[in-house]
């Protein structure tokens, strides 16, 4: 139920861009602004919490990130798995459920472990869907999604004969989760840089020059207010037309 919105929003996810940049305005290193993003990103987890927006994704670290330097990429995954282990209490505690999607494989056993058990320990929770994309791509995940679909035609004859979108759609790491309706990017980029390919095929797209460390509720609440006078479509007519 989101008040503002004469379009239902069962789901909204976002590309939080901008850290870095706000950080090298102000003489920062990168990482300063990755830890003044996580503030960001409570405050969003807070305010779609509030708002029972049902699902949000967030898309924290791109299978591309590992094209920064080390040094950036080590101390921005330890700021990513350090933020949901010492928040995993906090989720439960206020009803959240959260979901790490992505390959987690490349961490070690130890992150993986720990993804695990917050996973497990919020699984019964309704209040907000909250998943966080790691080691993530639409194009890497739509291309495990056909090999499992393969490796799972051949022990299935009859899945092989009548393949369809849902075949695919059911083996994404998203399966289960509505397709996201509204589609934030913070930092004034125009793209969806391998975000959520498959899921975002409908979806309301918003961008904002807004740097993520800076985005807030009345932020949020733009990117509502201008979903709220989009006309859904769908590939089809309105209902004026
Ligand atoms: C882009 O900034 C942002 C990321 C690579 C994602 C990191 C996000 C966080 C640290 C927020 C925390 C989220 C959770 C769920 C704990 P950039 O470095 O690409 O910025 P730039 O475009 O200005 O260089």
């Amino acid at each position: 139920m989101t008040n503002v919105s004469s379009n239902w929003l069962s789901h909204l996810a976002i590309i939080m861009d901008g850290n870095g940049r706000w950080a090298q305005r102000r003489k920062k290193p990168r990482i300063f602004g990755h830890r003044k993003g996580v503030e960001a990103a409570r405050r969003v987890v807070d305010a779609c919490a509030r708002r029972s927006i049902p699902y949000l994704t967030l898309y924290a670290f791109s299978r591309e990130n590992w094209d920064r330097p080390q040094e950036e990429v080590r101390l921005l995954t330890d700021l990513l798995f350090n933020t949901l282990d010492s928040e995993a209490q906090m989720l439960h505690e206020n009803g959240i459920r959260l979901r790490v999607i992505g390959d987690l494989t490349a961490f070690g056993a130890r992150i993986c472990t720990k993804i695990q058990s917050i996973e497990s320990l919020t699984a019964q929770n309704s209040n907000l869907n909250l998943t966080v994309a790691v080691n993530y791509s639409g194009r890497w995940d739509i291309t495990r999604a056909a090999s499992q679909l393969i490796n799972d035609c051949r022990t299935d004859s009859k899945l092989f004969e009548n393949i369809t979108e849902e075949s695919l759609r059911s083996r994404l790491s998203t399966c289960g989760m509505p397709e996201p309706d509204l589609f934030i990017r913070t930092g004034g980029e125009l793209r969806l840089s391998n975000f959520l390919l498959w899921e975002l095929a409908y979806c309301e797209l918003f961008f904002t020059d807004i740097l993520w460390p800076e985005f807030n509720e009345a932020c949020l609440e733009e990117a509502l207010v201008a979903y709220s006078t989009r006309q859904r479509r769908f590939g089809g007519l309105s209902a004026s037309q």
